[in-house]
């Protein structure tokens, strides 16, 4: 089966087609990162107007490079949410469109479903059960997926997710937005005796997070603290360590109280290699297994959303209206099939 995959949730335009019988992955991200720098942050309306400029170019450039025709695909998947609504209706409208004209399946896919999957399109072996630590700029969750379509939140932040905690501070060193992966490039020339920040929410013994509180003690040492470039890196360097070692806290309780064997890192912060370091530490320590995806498709991607498409069908999921379906707000465990 050959799908197309759609993702417009927030700052990225992806497209992906992806081969379910030879596994092939043909997909091209455009990124809106310049259009929002000046504003700090992403402005809806803009994010828009880019996808609906942006989506047709992509979904030839990707038939052309796999060579492949409308004709050959037989289901299209799309984020229908969580995200940004207006974004979220440009790839549902041209996803349902497209499917309508073709007379093919089409599927609205969860966007943090994608990220969960991800790391199944490159690692065969990995297999429901497993835990999930999803960390991106909008979400931290950790996740027990018990199998496609069934997952149960075991925990999730209260405030601020950790990228937007990167973002925010790195907005603040003077990184043009989103700043997390300069952040953490900054971090590795910060020395780490200088400052030490709380681990928010270890001494509860619950799977949730918080880091709001950590935000505020980063942005206040700062202001007293001086601008100088090794001030910033030593900054850097103290938030890193507490975002990664609160998570890595987390999610060895989260293994242990479920047993699951199997660790998915997944989301844009899962590019961050202290993080997948600290991981891996802890799950060879406990004999787990930890995945997660390729750099290229950690952050938002339009491979995802095929994939996590094509497991949905292969599940036996039934297409049954042509509704559109966008929603800016859609807890991940709303449509379990079994709790
Ligand atoms: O999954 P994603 O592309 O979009 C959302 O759904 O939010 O994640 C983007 C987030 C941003 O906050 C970005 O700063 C963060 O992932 N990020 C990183 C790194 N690479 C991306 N944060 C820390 N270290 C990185 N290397
Ligand atoms: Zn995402």
């Amino acid at each position: 089966m050959i799908v197309l995959g759609i993702e417009t949730s927030c700052d990225e335009t992806g497209i992906a087609l992806y081969d379910s019988n030879s596994g092939r992955l043909t997909h091209a991200i455009y990124s809106q990162t310049e259009i929002h720098a000046p504003y700090g942050g992403v402005v809806p309306e803009l994010a828009s107007r880019d996808h609906i400029r942006k989506i047709l170019p992509l979904v030839k450039e990707v038939f052309t490079k796999a060579n492949l025709h409308l004709r050959d695909i037989q289901a299209i998947a799309y984020t229908g949410g969580p995200g940004l609504i207006g974004a979220l209706l440009v790839g549902a409208s041209f996803a349902r469109s497209l499917g309508w004209a073709l007379s093919i399946p089409t599927l609205a896919v969860h966007h943090l479903e994608g990220h969960l999957l991800s790391p199944m399109l490159t690692h065969s072996e990995l297999a429901f059960p497993f835990l999930a630590l999803l960390v991106s700029g909008g979400h931290t969750l950790l996740v027990k997926a018990k199998k496609v379509g069934n997952y149960e939140v075991l925990g999730e932040t209260l405030d601020d997710a950790a990228g937007e905690t990167f973002d925010k501070i790195a907005k603040l060193l003077g990184f043009p937005y989103p700043g997390g992966p300069q952040l953490a490039i900054l971090a590795d020339k910060g020395n780490p005796h200088r400052f030490r920040f709380p681990r928010p929410m270890i001494e509860n013994p619950n799977l949730d997070f918080s880091f709001s509180g950590l935000k505020t003690c980063a942005a206040t040492t700062f202001k007293k603290s001086g601008n100088d470039r090794q001030t910033k890196a030593d900054i850097a360097y103290a938030l890193q360590e507490a975002i990664v070692e609160t998570l890595t806290i987390k999610c060895r309780r989260a293994l242990e109280k479920t047993g699951l064997s199997q660790l998915v890192l997944a989301g844009g912060v899962s590019a961050n290699q202290r993080l997948r370091q600290k991981l891996l530490e802890l799950t060879q320590k406990l004999s787990c297994r930890l995945f997660y995806p390729p750099l290229e498709l950690c952050t938002d991607n339009g491979a995802m959303i095929a994939y996590a498409g094509y497991a949905r069908l292969a599940s036996g999921q039934k297409i049954d209206d042509l509704f559109i379906h966008a929603k800016a707000r859609w807890p991940l465990d709303s449509f379990n099939h079994e709790k």
